[in-house]
């Protein structure tokens, strides 16, 4: 079939088969999240622009190259939100979040959108899950979102090969002094740098060492460290979170050229690399960013930290490692049916069924018995129920199982508890609704 129309570039549909594993992630995140007493949060797809450009910086590549910016019909300028922290600390700020209990710890599960050259790992529509626990400064919750990303990736089986890079850039009372040496250092080496570094060393110097370009690469190599200049404060901050992961029995390699491309980052950042791919398409990162919250406006300091992990890339992961996903999609039973009694009755039939939990489908158009039994092989339905003329004025149906090929007539009054009987009360399908002193 030729189509006009396909997906933009960079951007893909979840077709349903693709949905198990999105639905195996948001399980596993919402089931640890709320262990960690987080609740979730959802943000506008767009926002005022500056929420993103005063935040993750003007000169970062996200700012500067990758966001879908729009004027609206009054000409006010928005743009397609390219991550979730600014969005998060600005609904933390706009409803006075402040005067909750402290910290207030989110999660979320949602799209973002960069302006990025579409590759394997890299799309212009992404999903990310992440964390922000907002409204306190302590290396214990530092800790506790590296944990957190480590504990997920586990119950994903997707941890092993995976390396954790940690590092600290620093506050804003030490990071000028190593910015300065930083500029001076690479003065004069314009000849040695690619031309993004070059601009970089006016615009933003930290980059300089996490550029991927050979020449560069070795140039940040013997660059002045970030460790050098660190003021107490922050060295002690780092010293701390190190003791709290090893108490947590977390391995991670301490890297500080990993700098990360967002500009909000103060302190603690990391990143989880896959081993093989390293900076390349990390699978999350996230930091501590103390300062976020005044560069929106706020008058009052909000410390905070979290992470966000690439949902696409964790998908990437489960299928190359294999990993078993549950397909709660597959239907438990096909019901075929001929003639207009047996269809009437095949129709409460099938809400009794799911009434009861069990999956069913069935064709209800005007489909011969025979291709409606194609159908529920082509549906893998483990169980058929057929209902003929005969069986209605019997009273019977026949029930076939679709594995072993054989069949066997029933009373109808019997159809349902003999069907929970043989796919088990534990895999049927329903919606549990607690409701409190009922
Ligand atoms: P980020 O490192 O820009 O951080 O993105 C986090 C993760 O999102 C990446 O590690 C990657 O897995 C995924 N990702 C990013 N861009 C793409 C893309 N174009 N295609 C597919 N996946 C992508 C942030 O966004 C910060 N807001 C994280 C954070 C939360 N820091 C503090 N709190």
């Amino acid at each position: 079939m030729s189509v006009k129309f396909t997906t933009p570039k960079g951007t893909h549909d979840i077709l349903p088969e693709q949905h198990k594993y999105v639905t195996l992630i948001k399980k596993i995140v919402r089931h640890r999240c709320r262990q960690h007493g987080m609740r979730r949060i959802s943000t506008p797809i767009f926002e005022d622009v500056d929420v993103f450009a005063r935040t993750v910086g003007a000169d970062s590549d996200i700012i500067s190259k990758e966001m879908y910016v729009f004027d609206d019909k009054k000409g006010r300028t928005f743009a397609l939100r390219p991550e979730n922290t600014a969005g998060v600390m600005r609904s933390y700020l706009e409803h006075g979040m402040g005067s909750l209990p402290q910290p207030v710890s989110f999660y979320y599960f949602e799209p973002f959108f960069r302006y990025d050259k579409p590759q394997k790992g890299r799309y212009r529509q992404f999903h990310q899950y992440g964390v922000e626990i907002i409204g306190e400064s302590d290396p214990a919750l530092d800790a506790q979102c590296i944990k957190l990303m480590d504990v997920i990736n586990h119950d994903l089986r997707i941890h092993e090969g995976l390396s954790l890079q940690i590092n600290t850039i620093g506050c804003p009372k030490c990071r000028p002094e190593y910015i300065e040496q930083l500029k001076n250092y690479y003065f004069g080496k314009d000849r040695s740098m690619c031309s993004d570094c070059i601009a970089r060393q006016h615009t933003n110097p930290l980059r300089l060492l996490d550029c991927k370009q050979e020449d560069c690469h070795i140039l940040a190599s013997l660059a002045p460290r970030m460790s050098t200049y660190l003021c107490e404060e922050c060295k002690t901050y780092h010293a701390t979170l190190k003791e709290y992961l090893d108490e947590l029995g977390l391995q991670y390699t301490e890297n500080e050229f990993l700098v990360r491309g967002l500009d909000y980052y103060t302190k603690t950042v990391f990143e989880y690399w896959d081993e093989k791919t390293g900076a390349q398409n990390a699978i999350g990162g996230g930091g501590r960013y103390d300062g976020l919250a005044e560069i929106l406006g706020s008058s009052v300091h909000v410390p905070a930290v979290g992470f966000a992990a690439g949902v696409e890339r964790m998908i990437e992961r489960i299928k190359e490692q294999n990993v078993y996903v549950p397909d709660k999609d597959k239907v438990h039973v096909f019901v075929a049916q001929l003639g207009p009694e047996a269809k009437k009755k095949s129709l409460s039939l099938l809400y009794q069924l799911r009434d009861r939990g069990i999956k069913a489908t069935g064709a209800l158009g005007k489909a011969s018995m025979k291709s409606q039994l194609r159908l529920a092989d082509k549906f893998e339905a483990d169980y058929c129920l057929i209902l003929g003329q005969m069986e209605v004025l019997e009273n019977t149906i026949i029930l076939r199982d679709m594995k072993a090929g054989k069949q066997e007539i029933i009373p109808f009054a019997k159809t349902i508890d003999k069907l929970v009987k043989l796919i088990g009360e534990e895999e049927l399908d329903y919606y549990h609704f607690f409701e409190p002193n009922a």
